[in-house]
């Protein structure tokens, strides 16, 4: 008989410094759930990139702490790009933020090895960082866009943000070639989801049979009501009208510092913990059974 102590590990700690113990009995679960599963998708937030060193948005010490949220109002930008732009480019010069130059951590490489030996079949992301990209993930969609870029408000254009920091001297705020402003490439407060990131991701949540949800605090919709998806709990969302069409079982593991308003509603079960850790876990007991 195990005893509790062999099933709890201190992994970290919760956003208000309190000892995360992580569940081993949960993430052998999951192990079993991931070799068994059909068709898993992850659905990921900021919470997997700090231990990149990119802080989240909501827990002590997050971007909305240090930076007025309404900055990333479209009506803000579209009122003054010059402001938000300034606001940007003090967020990419300050220490705390290592939005461009961030390398993935083990959580990231751990999603992008379940990919490549087909446990996993797309990661939705909500950060706009890229890091699931340089870890190699391949089938990424970009719920929020990606921030690296940036695309004339005129012609669309795209730019890559290296070059814009590097054209910065002479023109402010950043313009593409055809005289059009440049606005990051990211969903600002007030904009629509990219249409095809929208419409991929529903249909990936009506089609798997097991979803990770990985370091978000699940309050921003849309991608609030994917795990509702995935759990048949809205025909609505899934365009199927008002008639509760039964969906495939699937289930919903959350892995997360603290709970959510998904845990003990919709989610399965959290594995309360650190994403690097824990994914890195999992990595490792099925390198162990595959080899
Ligand atoms: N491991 C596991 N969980 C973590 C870690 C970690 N290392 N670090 C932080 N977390 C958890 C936090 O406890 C929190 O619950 O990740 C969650 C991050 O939540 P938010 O900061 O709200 O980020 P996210 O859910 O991605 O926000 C969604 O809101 O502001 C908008 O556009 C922005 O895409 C963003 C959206």
């Amino acid at each position: 008989m195990k005893s509790a102590c062999s099933v709890n590990t201190l992994t970290s700690t919760d956003p208000s410094g309190k000892a995360l113990y992580m569940n081993s009995a949960l993430i052998d679960t999951t192990v079993e759930l991931l070799l068994k599963a059909q068709h898993v998708i992850v659905l990921t937030g900021a919470g997997i990139s700090t231990e990149s060193g990119v802080p989240d948005f909501r827990s002590p010490g997050g971007i909305w702490e240090q930076y007025d949220p309404t900055m990333f109002f479209i009506e803000r930008f579209l009122a003054d790009p010059e402001e938000v732009w300034r606001c940007l480019l003090d967020m990419n010069s300050s220490q705390e933020f290592k939005l461009f130059d961030a390398i993935p951590n083990k959580g990231h490489h751990a999603l992008a090895y379940l990919e490549e030996i087909s446990i996993i079949q797309t990661v939705i992301t909500q950060n706009i960082d890229n890091l699931h990209q340089k870890a190699g993930s391949r089938h990424v969609i970009e719920f929020h866009g990606n921030m690296l870029y940036a695309k004339c408000m005129e012609c669309s254009l795209k730019s890559g943000y290296k070059k814009i920091l590097e054209d910065l001297e002479e023109r402010f705020p950043p313009r593409c070639p055809c005289g059009g402003i440049l606005k990051p490439d990211a969903v600002f407060f007030g904009e629509a989801i990219p249409q095809g990131a929208l419409k991929e991701s529903f249909q990936e949540a009506d089609n798997c049979d097991l979803m990770l949800v990985i370091g978000t605090s699940a309050q921003v919709e849309p991608a609030a009501s994917l795990p509702m998806i995935a759990k048949g709990m809205n025909s609505l969302l899934r365009g199927l009208g008002t008639i509760p069409i039964p969906k495939q079982q699937c289930h919903v593991i959350e892995i997360n510092k603290e709970a959510t308003p998904l845990t003990g509603k919709v989610s399965d079960f959290l594995i309360q913990g650190s994403s690097g850790e824990i994914l890195s876990i999992i990595e490792q007991k099925i390198r162990r059974i595959k080899d």
